[in-house]
């Protein structure tokens, strides 16, 4: 490859980067002494990669997600998500950004109590609007299909098992088709034999979706199957 091409190609992949974050750091004010948490964290994810970040349990982990979704404020450093950097957006605009690009998974699967499965996935689509409510309902079943939670859109939260009700909130992260899924610890919560079943579900919609991931898990052996894992030490991500 000519120099030129190899300039080229490298320009290509960074504008095609869907999340690229550069010298990031993140300290707390703790009375008179700062908490320096995360001091050069430099990582970019490329369209379907699945990255998995594991690390000590106070290290920073979800304080990087917050960062890297835009739900917190960097000390210093940059976050571009798909080629737009969040510090130069208005609140609205990255509001837009997020729903459009980013879905998001948590140890507590956030599910609102008093809706049913098929509204909680219809969320984020209806806050979308410019959708019809059929649509809108026709793509969350889809999604509930494919999380294998057919048979319980009706069913609200508390009539569901951990694991199903995971299954619900994966379903409502990937019903906008995001290019780029954050999850934390999204077994934490669960049985060892949930937690394989709900790591199968991940790997195969990854492969079945163009989805990025981005993956926060005390799992090692689920680690080791992602295309990457990130070690959190000392305020630095390390390739492990
Ligand atoms: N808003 C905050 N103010 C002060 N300290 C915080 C705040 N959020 C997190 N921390 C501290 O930052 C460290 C990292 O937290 P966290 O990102 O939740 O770690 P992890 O997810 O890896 O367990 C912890 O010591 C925590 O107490
Ligand atoms: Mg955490």
């Amino acid at each position: 490859m000519t120099e030129q091409a190899m300039t080229e190609s490298a320009m290509k992949e960074q504008r095609n980067d869907v999340l690229k974050c550069t010298a990031l750091a993140k300290s707390f004010d703790e009375g008179p002494q700062e908490l320096k948490i995360l001091k050069d964290v430099n990582l970019h994810v490329s369209p379907s990669e699945r990255i998995a970040i594991v690390g000590a349990s106070g290290s920073g982990k979800t304080t990087l997600l917050q960062l890297l979704a835009g739900l917190d404020q960097p000390s210093s450093g940059e976050v571009l998500v798909c080629g737009h950097a969040l510090a130069h957006m208005k609140d609205r605009e990255q509001n837009r950004l997020r729903n459009q690009h980013l879905g998001f998974v948590y140890q507590f699967h956030h599910l609102l109590p008093e809706f049913t499965a098929l509204e909680n996935v219809s969320m984020p689509l209806l806050l979308r609007k410019g959708m019809s409510l059929k649509a809108v309902r026709q793509q969350s079943k889809q999604m509930l299909e494919l999380v294998g939670m057919s048979h319980r859109v009706k069913h609200k939260p508390a009539e569901l098992s951990g694991g199903e009700r995971q299954r619900v909130a994966i379903a409502r992260a990937l019903v906008t088709q995001p290019d780029l899924v954050f999850m934390d610890e999204p077994t934490g919560n669960l049985d060892p034999n949930t937690a394989s079943r709900i790591h199968e579900l991940m790997t195969d919609l990854s492969r079945e979706l163009t989805t990025s991931f981005i993956v926060v898990t005390h799992d090692m052996a689920f680690a080791e199957q992602m295309d990457k894992t990130c070690l959190l030490e000392d305020g630095s991500l390390v390739l492990s």
